[in-house]
């Protein structure tokens, strides 16, 4: 059998300086084919040697490199004769490196500029005169490094594009990162295919190909078990692992009582019946709804359904025996996060997801995307034929229905919610917007409001309609859907669902609110 294609063979290195568009760089070369991976801006210069990148990008960032304390990489990384390119601040500290003058300029430069070109080069082919580039920066080069030339000027800044003249040493003032800057996509490829020569070995397919072998090498004759909660991850994971070592694997779906309507049903379909995977469905409904009777509070709402499902787990995998591996979908952000500079953040919630398994249980862990982006994973889910009910389904709490249930969640309360919620889905689905919005769903309020239905007075539940649009989040705003969404969805909810008389719309947005109520 053939060897699949590494395509860690033409790794890029992007080392972060600190900026917001980081991982979107990583993402546009990614798209572009070419494997990458984000450094903290001081890998020494052994780990860079290493890797044996084919390039290295330097992000912006939000320091001054006139500071005496701001941020800088080895300088080592200039002679080792791989090509470099500077971002923004990237292009001020290779300024700053060849003994350049950079300085604050009073006028921060921010938004859109043209660029004009003083010199043909590989890195800005097809760009022409005029083309609009997004800029975002303060501080300016006021002289020119020995032995650089200018590619490019913009109306604001002399030296919008330069490189050195012996060498592949690039800076670009702007960002081609964004789509801001049309041309952008066009200048990264032009120097991963121009200037660091690379072939484009990484794709959805390539990806597949090399975890499936890999997962083959690492788990030899051992069991894997998983959690599958019908989100995209787990789904992603499973089927990859499946695919590797079929029988092997062990996936356990624990119905908690508070999922979806349908949830099960699909969950089932999709992986038992069409994709075949040795599955271990379970029903412990009646556990969880019983240790929540009568808790209002949400964390101990969370503590308690996030003990159990470990607990069950747990079980489970004592009956399978011989298990070996845990598989879980950590996620590149994950990895990055890991060794990145944010600083400890108060907890908000305690989050509870099938990822964050006991470490107790002393299983090696497989961790099969921890190379990808969530988009990435998407893609890689297609790849494998897994349904786009699945693939593009939205994000879901561990702890489910029961932190949407604001106060006891009985039963009677969760049939009430997971109707409503049913006919949000519905309607979304029905208007198509379901890959544009981050989240849709109800909440059950704990109060009583009065209505009127045909001469009869009603006393009876108000249901909040949360629809948020969101990159990742850390952040989202309400979206502003249609009026008549917004109108079918509040009068299917009244009609339908017995027991509301009253439906509103949640307008407020992350921070200082959050997406879940509780
Ligand atoms: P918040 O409410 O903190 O939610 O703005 C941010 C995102 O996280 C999801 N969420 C969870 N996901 N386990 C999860 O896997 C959890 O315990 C959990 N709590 C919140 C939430 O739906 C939103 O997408």
């Amino acid at each position: 059998m053939r060897e699949p294609m590494d395509y860690h063979k033409e790794t890029v290195l992007i080392l972060d300086f600190g900026s917001q568009y980081t991982q979107l760089i990583a993402r546009k070369v990614r798209e572009l084919g070419v494997y990458c991976e984000i450094y903290p801006y001081h890998i020494d210069l052994q780990k860079v040697m290493s890797l044996n990148p084919k390039g290295i990008i330097l992000s912006g960032g939000p320091r001054s490199v006139t500071e005496s304390d701001a941020p800088v990489c080895d300088e080592g990384i200039f002679s080792l004769n791989i090509p470099v390119l500077g971002i923004c601040y990237g292009l001020q500290l290779i300024a700053r490196f060849f003994k350049g003058k950079v300085d604050k300029s009073v006028k921060r430069e921010y938004g859109k500029a043209h660029i004009f070109l003083d010199e043909a080069d590989r890195l800005l082919e097809g760009v022409r005169d005029g083309d609009v580039v997004w800029m975002s920066h303060q501080d300016k080069i006021l002289k020119m490094p020995k032995g650089f030339k200018t590619l490019a000027h913009s109306d604001n800044s002399p030296y919008a594009a330069i490189k050195v003249v012996d060498g592949k040493i690039y800076g670009v003032q702007f960002h081609p990162e964004v789509h801001h800057t049309p041309k952008g996509k066009r200048i990264l490829k032009n120097f991963l295919y121009k200037i660091c020569r690379v072939k484009g070995l990484f794709s959805p397919k390539s990806f597949v190909e090399l975890a499936i072998d890999n997962i083959r090498k690492e788990v030899g004759k051992g069991n894997v078990i998983c959690a599958l909660s019908g989100g995209v991850d787990s789904s992603v994971v499973a089927t990859l692992v499946h695919k590797a070592i079929g029988e092997k694997l062990y996936c356990v779906f624990v119905n908690n009582g508070v999922l979806r309507k349908n949830e099960v049903q699909e969950v089932l379909e999709a992986f038992k019946d069409k994709l075949h995977i040795n599955l271990k469905y379970v029903n412990a409904e009646d556990m969880f709804l019983n240790a929540l009777k009568g808790v209002r509070d949400p964390e101990k709402k969370r503590k308690i359904i996030g003990k159990l499902f470990i607990r069950i787990f747990e079980e489970e995998a004592e009956k399978l025996g011989d298990v070996r591996y845990l598989a879980q979908g950590t996620l590149y952000p994950d990895v990055i996060e890991s060794t990145s500079f944010k600083g400890p953040s108060a907890t908000i919630k305690s989050h509870h997801n099938v990822g964050g398994l006991p470490k107790k249980m002393k299983l090696k862990l497989l961790e099969p995307l921890r190379e990808l982006f969530k988009d990435e994973v998407r893609i890689v889910g297609k790849e494998l034929g897994i349904p786009d009910n699945i693939i593009y389904r939205q994000p879901f709490p561990g702890p489910g229905l029961a932190i949407r249930i604001i106060g006891n969640v009985s039963r009677e309360r969760l049939h009430i919610l997971k109707e409503a919620d049913s006919i949000i889905r519905d309607e979304i689905e029905r208007n198509g917007r379901f890959k544009h919005i981050w989240q849709s769903f109800a909440i059950l309020i704990p109060v009583k409001t009065v209505g009127v239905m045909g001469d009869e007075r009603t006393y009876a539940n108000v249901i909040a309609l949360r629809v948020v649009e969101s990159e990742d989040a850390m952040t989202a705003d309400w979206a502003r859907i249609p009026y008549e969404i917004l109108d079918a969805i509040a009068r299917r909810i009244i009609n339908e669902v017995s027991g509301v008389n009253r439906v509103v719309y949640d307008i407020s947005s992350k921070p200082p609110s959050t997406i879940e109520w509780e």
